[in-house]
């Protein structure tokens, strides 16, 4: 499975939105990663349904919809209609996990499992062979710009075995901090899918920096930028 890059638009300038998602797909992009809180969950808000649903219609690549509400499963279906291709759920906010997959996937959607930072793999381990795909928070969710923590190259480690236990290939997003220096050895962890939001948008060149965020997941060597 070759490395895909997630842009998250977090970073970006909201009132160019469509700029920078274009800056993005130029780059390389492979979906554009989409946040959305609301201020239980996490202690931040952004954006709901009708922005989805604009981005849905300049996007050219998947919108990979990352879910920090409480009570999701009131939420699937307007994020479903708004053009969500993935929707991830946080196992902290979803007692009834397997029931919610179910529910995105009858939607017609690849449904995702996020984790904070602080939230062991053992969390998963009832739904590992259900899940389309586990996002594996390396910040506390709410903000981008944040510091990477660094146990996670181990987590992400781990919850490979446990997926590979149950003959789940699904894949491994990382989110939070990643950049071009530890884009490679989260790609050797087992990570598939890389979520950047400053590390693109908090750059002057959006599109030259996704392309430099996939080179470093290859192990092409870094350049200083000037
Ligand atoms: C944080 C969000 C991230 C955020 C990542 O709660 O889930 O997707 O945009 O931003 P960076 O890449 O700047 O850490
Ligand atoms: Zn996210």
């Amino acid at each position: 499975m070759s490395v895909q890059i997630a842009a998250s638009i977090l970073s970006a300038d909201f009132t160019e939105l469509g700029k920078a998602i274009r800056a993005a797909e130029r780059g390389g992009a492979d979906a554009i990663h989409v946040d959305v809180m609301d201020g239980h969950f996490v202690p931040n808000l952004s954006i709901g349904p009708p922005v989805v649903s604009s981005i849905k219609r300049t996007a050219r690549v998947p919108l990979d919809v990352h879910l920090m509400i409480e009570n999701p499963n009131r939420y699937l279906e307007a994020f479903a209609k708004a053009g969500a291709d993935t929707l991830s759920i946080h196992v902290e906010a979803q007692p009834h996990l397997s029931q919610a997959l179910a529910s995105v996937k009858q939607l017609g959607l690849l449904a995702g499992v996020a984790l904070n930072p602080s939230t062991p793999i053992t969390a998963l381990e009832a739904v590992a062979p259900e899940v389309d795909l586990v996002l594996v928070m390396s910040v506390n969710p709410g903000f981008g710009g944040q510091r990477f923590i660094s146990t996670s190259f181990e987590k992400i480690r781990a919850m490979r075995s446990l997926l590979k236990s149950v003959g789940n290939p699904a894949p491994i997003e990382v989110d939070g901090g990643v950049d071009a220096s530890n884009a490679a050895e989260l790609v050797a962890a087992g990570a598939n899918i890389l979520v950047a939001g400053s590390a693109i948008f908090g750059e002057d060149d959006p599109m030259e920096a996704t392309r430099a965020l996939r080179a470093a997941s290859q192990g092409q060597p870094v350049k200083e930028s000037s």
